[in-house]
């Protein structure tokens, strides 16, 4: 049995629906901070049974005792923590007290457990303005804002446990830019409010919900001038933890890997992509560079697909008609 932590969230449930697919039984603890039970229901529906959910937070010690007591948990998916860049450096004790005291509290009830396998969502903002393209795992990492340095912070915390007991199993998974969704049209990306990533904004724009996409700098040293990103299908992702999982029931260690699909794509570029799976050019307008935004960031995938086997097959059109097809469901 898997415990996911934040299975009702974005990434987790996709993961939750591909576990499924694989034949893995699992349970989810989420306190719907950033979702919510229908997307409980749509899992539902995806995996044709009713899903072990939990409705409660990771920094509850007694909560997660009970669901190591009534579970036989032989691993952890961590999705479970708060994600927004500018968030963090608005409210950054929300961001340490959820995303590492959270990270902590279940570690320590892993320890308590005995359950040793642990799969965290950690992130390419680890690397911070990175010196080099591709971005690769050996690579100093500099995060520059709380939400990066969370994610730093927890990573430290999980080298230190391995280095103290080497029969942790952990993979650390850093994430490029995760978009698109479920081929069935039921799960998908829910941004609460103004989306803060670029697919769910241009999303909004093709379907009527907001004007324009606002490009920000298009004086790059880039081929069109725009920022450059490795955008990466959920789908793949979900895939990638299957296969950390995989690795992880044979190997012991502390891996390290990105996931991405090691191609940069521009903000125009997308925005044509979209335009295309859409069937009408995307409207924007052009503004100023934003402070702390990279010119280019993509992912040396090498080590994912040599450790794990791991590629990500699903281009830029497949992402944009997938995230396409969830925004007109979930606008029904
Ligand atoms: N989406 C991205 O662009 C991206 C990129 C890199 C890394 N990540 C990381 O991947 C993980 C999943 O991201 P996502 O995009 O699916 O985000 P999400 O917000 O959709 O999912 C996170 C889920 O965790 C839940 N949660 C938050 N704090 C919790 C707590 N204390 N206890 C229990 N549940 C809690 C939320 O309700 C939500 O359902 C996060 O840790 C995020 O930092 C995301």
């Amino acid at each position: 049995m898997i415990l996911v932590t934040g299975g009702a969230g974005y990434i987790g449930s996709h993961t939750c629906a591909e576990l499924a697919r694989a034949g893995h039984d699992f349970v989810v603890l989420d306190n719907l901070s950033n979702s919510t039970m229908d997307a409980v229901g749509r899992l539902e529906r995806v995996v044709g049974r009713p899903v072990s959910f939990y409705a409660g937070d990771i920094r509850d010690a007694a909560l997660l005792d009970r669901i190591f007591a009534g579970h036989e948990i032989t691993s952890v998916l961590h999705f479970a923590g708060l994600k927004s860049v500018s968030d963090s450096v608005a409210r950054p004790l929300a961001y340490f007290d959820n995303n590492v005291v959270g990270s902590l509290r279940l570690l320590e009830a892993m320890q308590r457990a005995g359950c040793r396998t642990l799969v965290f969502s950690s992130s390419a903002t680890v690397y911070g303005e990175a010196s080099r393209m591709p971005v690769r795992e050996d690579m100093a990492c500099a995060a520059t804002n709380p939400y990066g340095r969370t994610k730093l912070m927890v990573e430290e915390m999980l080298g230190d446990l391995h280095r103290a007991d080497g029969s942790w199993r952990i993979a650390r998974l850093r994430y490029f830019n995760p978009v698109g969704a479920h081929e069935s049209g039921l799960l998908g990306e829910s941004p609460r409010g103004t989306p803060n990533n670029l697919m769910p904004y241009v999303a909004q724009v093709a379907s009527g919900l907001r004007p324009r996409v606002t490009v920000y700098g298009n004086d790059y040293p880039t081929p069109d001038g725009t920022g450059v990103r490795d955008y990466v299908h959920v789908m793949d992702l979900a895939q990638g933890h299957v296969a950390a999982l995989a690795h992880l029931a044979k190997n012991p260690g502390d891996i390290v890997l990105n996931l991405g699909t090691g191609k940069g794509t521009s903000v125009l570029e997308m925005l044509d992509a979209f335009g295309q799976a859409s069937g009408s050019p995307i409207p924007y307008e052009v503004a100023p560079r934003r402070p702390g935004d990279v010119a280019v960031s993509f992912a040396d995938a090498s080590r994912a697909s040599e450790v794990l086997r791991w590629v990500a097959h699903r281009g830029i059109e497949q992402m944009c008609s997938d995230a396409w097809r969830w925004q007109l469901a979930s606008a029904t």
